[in-house]
């Protein structure tokens, strides 16, 4: 059985006003029989530690390397330090903003599962591929390069993100988000094993709200959610959490 998992991410966006919400966030859910977990940015992840209650907390990024001369950037290990229990890599803005390419993320994801983190591995294809029906060969590239030889299901997540759905209000069909998930849980098997393979989680994410959430989390190999834009406000996220708890006490 995976446990689900709602995870929201801030981006770039928010301050310390912004962890009222969480708070407020963490009592409404307070006993959710599912995972809950906020990316805030850095300047942010101490002091939502110390708040979010039974919510975990997670990066946006890290370093590959465990410490040195990498002016601006942050590590695994200060991640954990200062309470964060995850972190997200190989968001598409990440690749596209900063070049990283899958053998970049398959290092960071190293460097974080030496620091004790889950990582969330975002894969995903452009508009442009989708539209040349180069998407299953787009993904399945992207995770056998990125996701490292050691994930299991208690260090891995993977997200399924499509480029063209982010932040933009499009989504996918579910028969096309239930293709995708399908062959990634069958690729996942086929490399990894049957037992890690089927216990790695698969979120989807892509302009996720909540009137579209509860039919997203019915598709088969969805175990929950990447969300940005609609994880920033607490009335928000909330709804799409229930929808994710409701999903839970069905499958
Ligand atoms: P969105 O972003 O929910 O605002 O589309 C999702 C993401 O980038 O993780």
């Amino acid at each position: 059985m995976r446990r689900k998992l709602a995870a929201g991410n801030w981006k770039m966006n928010g301050g310390n006003a912004e962890l009222d919400g969480l708070r407020t966030l963490s009592q409404i859910h307070s006993g959710a029989a599912i995972d809950i977990l906020i990316c805030p940015p850095f300047t942010l992840i101490a002091a939502a530690a110390e708040c979010a209650g039974s919510i975990a907390i997670g990066g946006q990024n890290c370093h590959s390397d465990a410490s040195g001369a990498h002016t601006g950037d942050i590590s695994a290990q200060m991640l954990a330090d200062v309470g964060a229990s995850a972190v997200i890599l190989g968001h598409s803005e990440r690749r596209a903003d900063h070049s990283e390419t899958s053998e970049d993320v398959r290092a960071k994801a190293h460097a974080a599962h030496a620091a004790g983190l889950i990582t969330i591995i975002c894969v995903g294809e452009s508009l442009d591929q989708r539209e040349a029906q180069n998407t299953l060969d787009i993904i399945g590239g992207q995770l056998s390069t990125s996701v490292p030889d050691t994930a299991t299901g208690e260090n891995t997540v993977i997200a399924y993100e499509p480029c063209w759905a982010i932040g933009t209000g499009l989504t996918p069909t579910t028969d096309q988000i239930g293709d995708v998930h399908d062959f990634i849980r069958t690729r996942l098997e086929k490399r990894l094993g049957t037992g890690a393979g089927r216990s790695i989680r698969l979120l989807y994410g892509g302009s996720v709200k909540a009137a579209n959430a509860a039919e997203i989390f019915a598709v088969s190999n969805v175990d929950g959610a990447l969300v940005g834009g609609a994880s920033l406000k607490s009335d928000d996220f909330s709804p799409i959490i229930s929808a994710l708890e409701a999903a839970a006490n069905v499958s």
